[in-house]
């Protein structure tokens, strides 16, 4: 086998989008019976009033585990938007009132959000015993990155700003349910654009062109050529076009999006990131990936976390094959799902069917004849599109991207 875990494309060979689909008692029925025979489990649910109860109860606790998460989460907006985690990392440990004057907010309301942070395990308090007023609170150690440090690839706080973005449209989405319409990009607002973006940016800044892209040494010979080219299709705000630009440096890259905003913070991006260094070599503009012109012009076009949110995946897969020049690349990365339904490495699958519902298949519905993606994007679904689009062959690359997996598409 080579190194490559390649997959035919040859779709008589792989099943349906997401497989079988079994009937609604394994749903309900998961975790106890995955893998087991579903004969032996439906007797066990009808007959054994004992794990029902246990079943019950043990639901209980995941919701109302569940809601504490939540929590959690907007509380972690709270301490991102505002600022205190940024001013606890630098000057912690800081009371209330040292920490409310550091970030021109209310001290009664920073009080109440530093004691959950500790009793929600994410803050340290130097002394629970200490006058409320007086306590100090800091980020422990290992904490930090996590929270306050947007260079690091552990950086989660924007999760949950993308979190609020994606719950903004609440109402609509009711709507959109029982009419089948989409809900526009543009009304999950600034929080999603730029979660998105700073969820990403760490990971895209030291890891795209080092150690990605690197892994394929004909690529990096090819984008280290003086006049080197590379689209990048649904850049959002430019952070995967900017790593791009920084790690091929005769590259000219050119990142393309339909939002407006994700385009404009895209080029204020450019010109602020390494002092503007790679700000000449790259260009970003407001289009549809599915009507990019400039034919037979790029060395690589790729498309990051972006082909499940569009209405019309194919016609953005037929532009990237358009757009290569003979012998070009193009990489599709998306999310690393199970191949299929209820598959067996599935552990990240719960996270993005929550995405999906939210905000992925909605926003990809909005649009007309909308193939109606959503965040789990199963390969074969990809490899489908690829290959409608006119691609011949889809590799599945062995980068270990996190979230994500890597697809190089064949002309
Ligand atoms: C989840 S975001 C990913 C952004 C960025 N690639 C990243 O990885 O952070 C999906 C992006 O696809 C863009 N998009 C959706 N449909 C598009 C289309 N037809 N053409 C170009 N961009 C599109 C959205 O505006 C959004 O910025």
């Amino acid at each position: 086998m080579n190194e490559r875990d390649r997959v035919a494309l040859d779709l008589e060979s792989v099943p349906g989008i997401d497989g079988s689909v079994p009937g609604l008692d394994a749903i309900t029925m998961r975790p106890e019976t995955k893998g087991a025979d579903m004969s032996d489990a439906r007797t066990m649910m009808q007959d054994d009033p004992a794990a029902t109860r246990a079943r019950r109860d043990a639901l209980s606790e995941k919701i109302l585990a569940a809601t504490t998460g939540a929590m959690e989460m907007f509380s972690i907006y709270l301490g991102d938007r505002l600022g205190l985690y940024e001013v606890l990392a630098q000057d912690g440990p800081l009371s209330s009132l040292q920490l409310a004057r550091r970030t021109g907010t209310a001290e009664r309301y920073i009080r109440e959000w530093l004691e959950h942070q500790a009793v929600a395990g994410l803050l340290a308090v130097d002394d629970p015993r200490a006058d409320a007023v007086h306590r100090r609170y800091s980020i422990p150690p290992g904490h930090e990155d996590v929270l306050a440090n947007p260079e690091s690839v552990h950086y989660l706080a924007p999760l949950a700003q993308l979190l609020a973005g994606v719950v903004k449209p609440l109402p609509s989405l009711v709507d959109a349910y029982r009419s089948g319409a989409g809900v526009p990009y543009a009304d999950y607002g600034i929080d999603t654009v730029e979660g998105q973006g700073r969820i990403n940016r760490s990971t895209f800044l030291n890891q795209l062109g080092p150690v990605w892209l690197a892994s394929m040494p004909d690529l990096e010979r090819r984008l280290r050529r003086p006049g080197a080219t590379i689209a990048d299709l649904g850049c959002g705000v430019g952070w995967s076009t900017i790593a791009m630009a920084a790690h091929y440096p005769e590259a000219t890259v050119h990142g393309l999006d339909t939002d407006a905003p994700s385009i404009a913070l895209a080029r204020s991006n450019a010109l602020s990131h390494g002092g503007g260094a790679a700000a000449d070599r790259l260009e970003f503009r407001v289009a549809d990936a599915g009507s990019a012109d400039a034919e037979g012009q790029y060395d690589l076009v790729t498309a990051f976390e972006c082909i499940h949110d569009m209405a019309d995946p194919v016609s953005a897969l037929a532009t990237m094959h358009r757009l290569l020049k003979p012998g070009g690349t193009a990489l599709v990365i998306d999310e690393r799902v199970a191949r299929s339904f209820l598959g067996d490495e599935g552990e990240l699958d719960g996270l993005m069917y929550g995405w999906s519902i939210l905000h992925c298949l909605p926003v990809g519905l909005h649009g007309h004849a909308s193939a109606g993606t959503g965040t789990v994007m199963r390969p074969a679904t990809l490899e489908r599109y690829a290959k409608e689009a006119g691609f011949t062959r889809m590799d599945i690359l062995p980068i270990e991207a996190g979230f994500f997996r890597v697809y190089r598409l064949y002309p």
